[in-house]
């Protein structure tokens, strides 16, 4: 496995996480990000070069789905009123709100699937 975002170190409570399949590596086009929803959480997974980023599919503008979002210079834009975001940190870079997208931590397997590592779900009782 590896950490394909290279600069995003894997959270610190790693073994906390439960990891999900989130697609295949060559489902991700470069300009346009790839949607699913595993570990009841609706992703987002955005692809440059061998850089890949999985987020939240919610704008922190209006916590709209980023569906038809566009990717271009390294930048996602959100369909709705363009805020823009870095698409490997998901800090944002212009547009209407002052927030980021939410990064989870990611890697790639051996036969080049995306895993996303989401917290496990509190198990107290
Ligand atoms: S909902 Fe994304 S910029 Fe407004």
């Amino acid at each position: 496995m590896s950490d394909a975002t290279g600069d995003l170190p894997l959270d610190p409570a790693a073994e906390d996480l439960e990891w999900y399949r989130v697609c295949s590596v060559g489902e991700i086009e470069e300009e346009e990000p790839f949607f699913n929803t595993v570990g009841g959480r609706s992703l987002m997974a955005v692809r440059q070069g061998a850089r890949i980023a999985v987020f939240d599919d919610r704008c922190p503008h209006l916590g709209a789905s980023m569906i038809g979002a566009t990717v271009e210079d390294g930048q996602v834009e959100c369909p709705l009123h363009g805020a823009c975001f870095d698409a490997s940190s998901g800090s944002v870079l212009d547009g209407p709100t002052t927030q980021d997208l939410v990064c989870h931590p990611m890697r790639v397997s051996d036969s080049a699937q995306v895993e996303v590592g989401l917290s496990r779900p509190d198990r107290t009782p």
